[in-house]
This record gives C-alpha cells, structure tokens and sequence, in this order.
C-alpha cells in the first residue's frame, strides 16, 4: 500500500527520493510525488500514475535541496489523481505532509477545521493532519505533530517537514510501519527497508505510539507526549543486491527461481540430520508448553492462508493435534474461543497485514500461545506474537508471493516435525526419514527450475483462455488454491481453485471445451480419487494439464498434458507441484504483456482493512 520515503543530508535529494519510491513502488500504488525544500523554498510535484510519469515531469528541474520527502498513494478516500496524490500541503503551503492508513474521523475533523477558515483541495483523509499541523504550529514542528496526533483515529504512520522549522523530518507511527535509517551524516524514513539498503543498514523500527524527529547532526525519538525514548539503532541482515533483478526480466520470475537456496536458508540450522531432529528453540515457546497443546489455529490471508492450509494437513498427520485455519479478516469479527491449551499461529509474509494483525491482537486477550511465521524481521506481528519462526526468503519485490509462500509451507513443515517429536506422535526413525526428505526437496524443485521451458511451452497455448479450473485433493488442494490465484492476480485470467471431489457438486457444470483445467496429480493417498474427478472432466471434452511424477506413464494415456515433477514423500508433493504452477501463471502474464510484479489494484502488503 501506501510507501514513504523521507531524507535529510548531504546527498543529491530529488533522484534519491526517486530510487526510493522505485524501490516502494511494489506495495502498490497509482499515484506518487515528492515534496523537497532547497534554500528555504518549497518544491513540490505530484502524477496519477507511474513512478517514471514524476520523473519525466521532473526532467530539465534544477533542483537540489537539504531534505525532502516521497510518497506512492494507494487510493483509499479520493480518486487517484494529481490533487490526491501525496504530500499534501496546508493553506499557508509551508507545511508539507505524507501519510500510510486510514484517518477514520477525518469527516469530523474536515467539517470542524472548514468551520475555523481552512481550505481544502484534496478529497483525501490526509490533508486533515497538514490543517491540523497548521492550527497547532507556533515554532516546533514536532510540538505541532505532537497536538495534531492526539486528534487522529485511525491508523497512520506520517512524515511532516515545513519551511518554517527548517532542517527537521517528524515521523510517527501508529499502525503502518515506519523505519528510521541511521547513515553516515545522513538519515532516512521509510515505510519498509528496501529503500535504506542502498544508504544504511543501520535502522530503528518506530514502534506504535512512537515519533521520530530527524534533523541532519541525529534523530531523537519520543512518545505521543513528548516523553524522550531510548532507541538503540540495529544492523539489518539484508542487503541491497537482495534486491536488485540480477538479468530477470521479473523480480517474480526470480523470485521463483530463488526457491531452492530460500528453502535451504529456512532448514539451516533447524534440521539436524545427526540426531534426526528438527531443533526450534528460537521460537520461545518451550517444549513443555507445546506438549500440552490440544488445537493449533492458524491464521492468515491471501496466499499466507493457503500455506496454513498446507500446514494443517503436516500438523494433523504428524503431531495428532486438530488445526483450525482461519481467514485473518474474518476471523477478527467472530466470537472465536480458544483455551489455554490453544497454540495460535499468525501466518503473514510481510508481518503487516492488518487484518491478520488485527486478528492476532483480538486473540492475545484470550492469552493463548501464539507463534509468528514471518519473513520481515522486526514487522508488526512478529514483534507482538509470543514467539516467531522467520521465514528465511530474503526481501521479496514481486507483489505475486512465490518464495515466501515456500518458505511458509517449509516453517509450517518444521514446526509439524517439531511437535511431533515433542509429543513423540513419531519416533526417532520416522523423524530422521522426515528430514531427509525434506532435505532433497530444494534439489528437486531445481530439477523442476531446469526444465521451466516445457511450461513456458505450455502457457502459450493458453494464453488465449479466459478461464481456468485448477483441482488439487488433500494435501494439494491448498496448491489448487494458490496455482488459481497466482493465475488471477498477474494476468487477470478468470481462475478457481476446487478440492477434486467437490466437482460433481456443482463446479463441473462449467466444463467444456473453453474451460481447460490444471490438474495436481502425484502419486499420493488420493491419486486414484483424481484419476476419478480427471476421468470426470474428459468426459465432458475439458483439456487437461496434469502436474504429475515423472515416472507416471498411467497419466499420459488419461489428460492432454503433462507437467513432469521429480517423486517425494506424499506428505512434501506440495513443494514440488507448486512450482510449475508458479512458473505457468508467470509465463502466461509475461506473454500476456502484463505488468508482473506490480499487477494492478494490488499491493504487497495490505496495511489497511
Ligand atoms: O504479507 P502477508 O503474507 O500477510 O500478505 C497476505 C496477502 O495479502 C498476500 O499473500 C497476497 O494474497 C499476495 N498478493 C499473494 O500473492
């Protein structure tokens, strides 16, 4: 959703804010601007539309200025357009102001600000917090954030700079992430750290409640009330060619094939082959807690949702507890109970969605045990869950989750041996041979990655398709789900995903000859169910492409095509049937000319409800 990107230093500021919202433009937006105060002066430029549409505007400015801030919108209250776009100014146009959320009471406000001779010119939430700042302004910016911050509902994170206490970025955050990189007689705000890679690796995330006034010589951290806070800067493990394409055409087509080393970084240090153990003391939450657990939940949205419903198969089969899976935006507004005994896991890439982390807020008053699967360290929902597993996958640029989705499914999968062993529902051997397996899976998905042309070959018979079927049964049925979304959200196409079985109730109605269907078929405990449902949907002149083991003769006699797929363990297909569906989704936006890794109306991390 919303980024921000703000800067005070010595460095050429206009192309620097530039690659800054570049690197932001992933989470997703339609209009972008930047605001920058060179000698004094205010200069200020905003577009509908893309990232090179300012740049362009900006060709021929000579420009400079001491510091500055950037800002992609993601419409929410107002059009995309040039006068909603961000920073958004007062009526005097000495204060300057970007925003991430939602103001909920902003009709209020706008209604009692008007009343006392402001002036607006935006239909946004926003412009309310730069009339606020205005009304509270005497000399200190931060002073007058401080009172305009009282008056707020909602969910914000913010960055205000004015001409009239010049030198000066004040920040605050609650809700939306910000972060703060610390650099060498420089400093940054940002709403995550891909843009600060490039310029630090020093950075303290602002928690809720918290601002951060940045001059040029050092940044000052203070609550809501003014109370100075004691924030020590930590070192990232990121870095900036993490997030750089390296020769892809598309960051989600590298992202794909960054898939083995992703699951190998997620076993490192967890799996033991000596000892046939699975080892995750990290997650604090001790072994003697999680013996007691009688029912895991897991909750989570999007495409984080699907890999916690892989993750309920490996939980229930391995380690005997009953898994609940809960979409975080509806579960937040059910009247849910949950014990002692309950161990609640958060799944979330980016560990800001806010309906999961909603969701896990509302669950922590029950006080239950609750685990985070995250891949951003430090992100929202890791920092408030009990315990946290990270997902190992390194930043992940395209909106399209591909590694974090594998890497979630390998948390889930460690997690499921772990409690098995404590609960000793498997012994030692079945462990070891566990590990073992999962151990070749990231050598097996390169197998599937070094023949990534027979997709490719594949998706342009489809491209001209409006629809698609995607079946999956058991533990395939989550990947059904996830091929078919894949599917929709980077080239639009019209995709649903089915548990095999539930065909002939009603969605085989839709079969024919326009309506080709992708179906998962390893060689597992529901193998013969699928041949069923695919012998189904032939009979009603459906095409058929099978995700299948390589060595299944059987299948080729049965569907149109097939997708070959090395053998594994029944419970582990998931990792390897993912891929090529992955790979399909891709080259068919590719062909299809469509924006990949930024699709349209989505954002990376959904931070708003
Ligand atoms: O950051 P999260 O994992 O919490 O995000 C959840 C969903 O918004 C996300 O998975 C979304 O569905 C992606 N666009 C999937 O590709």
């Amino acid at each position: 959703m919303c980024g921000i990107i703000g800067y005070i230093g010595p460095k050429n500021i206009v192309p620097l804010l530039i690659d800054g919202l570049k690197k932001l433009e992933y989470r997703g937006y339609d209009s972008a601007g930047i605001a920058v105060v060179d000698s004094g002066k205010l200069y200020l430029q905003r577009v509908k539309g893309k990232i090179n549409e300012l740049e362009s505007t900006l060709e021929g400015e000579t420009v400079s200025g001491q510091y500055g801030l950037g800002h992609t919108r993601w419409a929410t209250h107002g059009r995309p357009s040039e006068e909603n776009a961000h920073p958004h100014r007062d009526c005097t146009g000495s204060i300057v102001v970007v925003h991430n959320g939602i103001i909920e009471n902003y009709l209020t406000l706008k209604k009692m600000l008007r009343e006392e001779g402001h002036e607006f010119v935006s239909e946004t939430d926003t412009e309310v917090i730069a009339h606020l700042i205005e009304k509270y302004f005497e000399d200190k910016l931060e002073v007058a954030v401080q009172k305009a911050l009282k008056e707020l509902e909602g969910d914000f994170a913010i960055s205000a700079i004015s001409t009239k206490d010049k030198e000066k970025i004040v920040a605050a955050k609650s809700g939306p992430p910000a972060v703060v990189g610390i650099g060498e007689g420089e400093y940054l705000i940002s709403s995550d750290i891909n843009p600060l890679l490039s310029h630090t690796q020093d950075v303290v995330f602002l928690e809720d409640g918290e601002m951060a006034i940045i001059r040029k010589d050092g940044v000052e951290f203070r609550d809501f009330d003014g109370k100075p806070l004691d924030k020590p800067a930590e070192r990232l493990a990121w870095n900036p060619l993490m997030i750089e394409k390296r020769g892809y055409k598309h960051f989600m087509l590298k992202e794909i094939f960054e898939q083995p080393q992703v699951l190998r970084d997620t076993f490192e240090g967890r799996i033991s082959l000596d000892s046939g153990t699975v080892n995750l003391g990290e997650i604090e939450i001790s072994p003697t807690n999680l013996r007691e657990i009688s029912r895991v939940v897991i909750i989570a949205c999007g495409t984080s949702y699907h890999a916690a419903l892989m993750g309920r198969y490996l939980i229930e089969t391995l380690a005997r507890v009953s898994v609940d899976v809960e979409y975080a935006s509806e579960y937040r507004y059910r009247d849910f109970i949950l014990d002692q005994n309950s161990l609640v896991v958060v799944v979330s890439q980016s560990g800001e969605t806010a309906d999961t982390l909603a969701a896990l807020r509302a669950v922590k008053k029950g006080n239950p045990l609750t685990l985070a699967i995250c891949n951003v360290i430090n992100s929202s929902i890791a920092r408030e869950s009990l315990g946290v597993l990270s997902t190992h996958a390194g930043p992940e640029i395209g909106v399209a989750a591909t590694k974090t989705f594998s890497a979630q499914m390998a948390a889930l999968a460690l997690l499921a041996i772990h409690l098995a062993q404590i609960k000793k529902t498997i012994d030692s051997q079945e462990s070891l041979a566990l590990i073992q397996d999962l151990q070749r899976i990231p050598h097996k998905i390169e197998m599937i990655l070094n023949e990534a042309d027979i997709v490719e070959k594949l998706a342009w018979d489809f491209v001209p398709f409006s629809h698609f079927l995607y079946l999956g049964r058991w533990i395939n049925f989550p990947i059904a789900l996830e091929g078919a979304l894949k599917l929709k959200e980077i080239s639009y196409m019209h995709a649903e995903g089915y548990a095999g079985g539930e065909m002939k109730h009603g969605p085989i109605a839709l079969i024919d000859e326009k309506m080709p269907t992708m179906a998962i078929v390893p060689k597992d405990r529901v193998y013969d169910k699928m041949l069923s449902n695919i012998s189904e949907i032939k009979a009603r002149v459906g095409h058929i492409l099978a995700v299948a083991f390589q060595e299944d003769e059987d299948i080729r006699d049965r569907v149109d095509d097939v997708i070959p797929i090395p053998s594994t363990n029944q419970l582990f297909t998931p990792f390897l049937t993912t891929v090529p569906l992955q790979l399909f989704a891709y080259y068919i936006a590719a062909i299809r000319g469509a924006d990949v890794d930024q699709p349209r109306n989505l954002a990376k991390s959904v931070t708003v409800e």
